[in-house]
C-alpha cells in the first residue's frame, strides 16, 4: 500500500467565493485524511518559489499576483494514491476542460482562477518540495481516523 501525502490549496478564489468548506469536504467525503492545514497569506517570495516550475511562461506574473491578492487555505491531505486522486478530483487545469463533477468542473470557469491547486503526479518529488516550502514538520499530526480500516 503507497500511502502518500499531498499539497492542497484552496485559491484565493476559493475563499472569497466562501468555497474551503466544499473543497474540505469533498477530499473528506473520499476518504482521504487531513493531517495539516493553514488559512494564509503568500508573499511574493514564496509565490514565486512555489511556482518555480512556471517562471518562464507568459502567465507567470499573473499567477503569482492572483496567488497573492487574498488568503489561501493550504491543507496536506494523506491517503493511497493520493496525489493522483486529488489530481482526478480537481479536474482539468483548464475549466473548460474540466468535466462535470469535478471541483474544477462545478465550481471554475476561468484558467486562472481555478479554485483549487494540488501536487502535481506527473512531477515526482513536487508533494515533498511543497508540502516543506508550506508546512513546519510539527503542523502535520499524524493520527487514525475511525473509518481507516474499511477504506482499504
Ligand atoms: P499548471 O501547473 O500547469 O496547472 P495545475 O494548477 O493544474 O497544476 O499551472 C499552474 C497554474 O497556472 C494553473 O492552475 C493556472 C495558471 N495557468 C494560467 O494562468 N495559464 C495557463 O496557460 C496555464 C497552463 C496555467
Ligand atoms: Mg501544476
Amino acid at each position: 500500500m503507497t500511502e502518500e501525502r499531498t499539497f492542497v490549496m484552496a485559491k484565493p478564489d476559493a475563499v472569497q467565493r466562501g468555497l474551503i468548506g466544499e473543497i474540505v469536504s469533498r477530499l473528506e467525503d473520499r476518504g482521504l485524511k487531513l493531517v495539516g492545514g493553514k488559512f494564509m497569506q503568500i508573499d511574493d517570495e514564496l509565490a514565486r518559489e512555489h511556482y518555480a516550475e512556471h517562471v518562464d511562461k507568459p502567465f507567470f506574473d499573473g499567477l503569482t499576483s492572483f496567488i497573492t491578492s487574498g488568503p489561501v487555505f493550504a491543507m496536506v491531505w494523506e491517503g493511497e494514491d493520493a496525489i493522483r486522486q486529488v489530481r482526478q478530483m480537481m479536474g482539468a487545469t483548464d475549466p473548460a476542460e474540466a468535466a462535470p463533477g469535478t471541483i474544477r468542473g462545478d465550481y471554475a470557469l476561468d484558467l486562472g482562477r481555478n479554485v483549487i491547486h494540488g501536487s502535481d503526479h506527473e512531477d515526482p518529488g513536487s508533494n515533498e518540495r511543497e508540502i516543506d516550502l508550506f508546512f513546519d514538520p510539527d503542523e502535520l499530526i499524524d493520527y487514525e481516523r475511525i473509518d481507516e480500516g474499511w477504506l482499504y
